[in-house]
């Protein structure tokens, strides 16, 4: 009786100080956090963060503690990784495992089933659809297009003084409606840029949707987007024509998409495409603006008397210099004489193949300016990196700027030197071609 009780006792005991250690130590391998400091309880290094430069704060985090290391800013705990190995570890091989975090304010305003929220077969399947509309085979059709824009674009700048930013936003909203919704529906382009520009204003307000507020009228102005794009689809319904534009890769049959989420993904794609293309065009002009020698590389100047079809451009000189009536052609020399010699009206996508000098500019351009710093995961379970633990529930922020301005992957790396993107084996480590292209 007494040995029936004293087994019995031990295993009781045994039990309770399993349960113990697990309870303070629920990480039985013992893997440690990745180096850095937590900061104060629940404001973590969120003062740290905010009273200097970000791009400063974690440059000097990584000086510190090298490519993964944790803080804890605004009430979470984060991992920071700025290795292009670690991006992808999160961003592409294992993103089963880390799931896209917004705040739900965000979620409403653009759409619970767009692309960005999102994880697994649906997630995929939109990808898919997207990638398929932006292929090169479908932008073919429409480059001609899109010169046209550019070259009514920048007709439309002559003798303005201009903010650069405003009127690249204009001109990568049409080009994003052009290779969203194809060329029948310019007829709702005004009306669309009306919502669109209403629901942009909200977007980083205080999410209170009361009467009055900003964010009240973004999400009417969603509302107001969503029911254009209701119009456009039961008009393309009744139409049964196919459409390889992006609204027709969302409305294949086989594919199966609610209307809703076709609308979702659509305004996702607006948001995810102009400001960025918008940032870009204008870093480039920048960047060109302070570099005389790469300028006269990429450029062949031509009075806007003489400009024709024949000569194609996306650039206008109004910010660089005053002389509004000269173009700034963006391609060398030789790549316009190679060019010119197919050319027959339009711009074509082979041309576009034959810039090599102005792809190395954007590039470059991509890489200086980092336009989106960072992005963010939450580890949906306790994740082995390299020998530290990533605790479930754990942000974990691929920082692209830190990678992109690591000076052993890019030696002097705030400099704009478009030269070095002659070494291909570089372009592997540009991190934003993974996602987009
Ligand atoms: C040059 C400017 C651009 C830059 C720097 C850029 C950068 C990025 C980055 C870093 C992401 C990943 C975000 C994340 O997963 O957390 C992303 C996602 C995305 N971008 Fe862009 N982007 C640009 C232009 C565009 C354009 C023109 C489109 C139009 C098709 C586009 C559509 C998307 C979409 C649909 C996603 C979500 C992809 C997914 O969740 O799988 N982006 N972009
Ligand atoms: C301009 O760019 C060229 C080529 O990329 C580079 O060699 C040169 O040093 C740059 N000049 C300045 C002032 O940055």
């Amino acid at each position: 009786m007494f040995i029936f009780w004293f087994s019995f006792a031990s295993i009781l005991l045994i039990f309770l100080l399993h349960s113990l250690v697990k309870f303070f130590n629920p990480n039985p391998r013992k893997l440690p956090l990745p180096p850095g400091s937590l900061g104060w309880p629940y404001i973590g290094e969120t003062f740290q963060l905010y009273s200097q430069d970000p791009n400063v704060f974690f440059a000097s985090k990584q000086l510190r503690y090298g490519s993964i290391f944790k803080t804890h800013i605004l009430g979470c705990p984060c991992v920071m990784i700025s290795s292009p190995e670690a991006a992808k570890f999160v961003l592409v091989t294992k993103a089963n495992l880390f799931k896209p975090t917004f705040p739900a304010s965000k979620e409403r305003m653009l759409g619970k089933q767009a692309i960005f929220f999102h994880q697994g077969d649906y997630h995929a399947k939109l990808r898919k659809l997207v990638l398929r509309a932006f292929m090169p085979e479908s932008i073919k059709n429409i480059v001609g297009d899109i010169e046209s824009l550019a070259v009514d674009s920048l007709n439309s700048l002559e003798g303005r003084l201009i903010n650069t930013f405003q009127e690249m936003k204009t001109y990568a909203f049409n080009v994003a409606l052009l290779s969203i919704l194809g060329k029948d529906e310019v007829l709702y382009r005004e009306d669309l840029k009306k919502c669109y520009y209403i629901l942009e204003k909200g977007y980083n307000s205080m999410p209170i949707n009361l009467p009055g507020t900003l964010f009240h009228k973004s999400m009417k102005a969603r509302q107001g987007l969503a029911q254009i794009l209701a119009k456009i689809l039961s008009k393309r319904r009744q139409m049964k024509l196919q459409h390889n534009d992006l609204l027709g890769s969302f409305m294949g049959d086989k594919e199966d998409l609610t209307d809703q989420q076709i609308a979702d993904n659509i305004i996702g794609v607006i948001f995810a495409a102009r400001d960025t293309t918008a940032s870009v065009l204008t870093w480039i002009l920048k960047y060109l603006g302070e570099n005389q020698s790469v300028l006269q590389a990429v450029t062949v100047r031509i009075p806007l008397s003489q400009f024709n079809y024949l000569d194609f451009l996306y650039l206008q000189s109004g910010d660089l210099e005053n002389d509004c009536s000269w173009l700034l052609v963006l391609a060398s020399q030789e790549e316009q004489e190679s060019i010119r010699q197919s050319k027959e009206k339009f711009l074509r996508w082979e041309d576009t193949k034959k810039m090599p000098m102005t792809s190395r500019v954007i590039q470059e351009t991509l890489r200086v300016a980092s336009i989106l710093s960072f992005t963010f995961r939450e580890a949906v379970e306790d994740v082995e990196y390299e020998g530290y633990l990533i605790p479930k529930g754990w942000k974990v922020l691929p920082l692209f700027r830190n990678i992109h301005h690591n000076p052993e992957i890019f030696p002097g790396p705030e400099k704009f030197d478009p030269s070095r993107f002659e070494v291909k084996a570089l372009i592997i480590i540009f991190l934003a071609e993974i996602f987009v292209v």
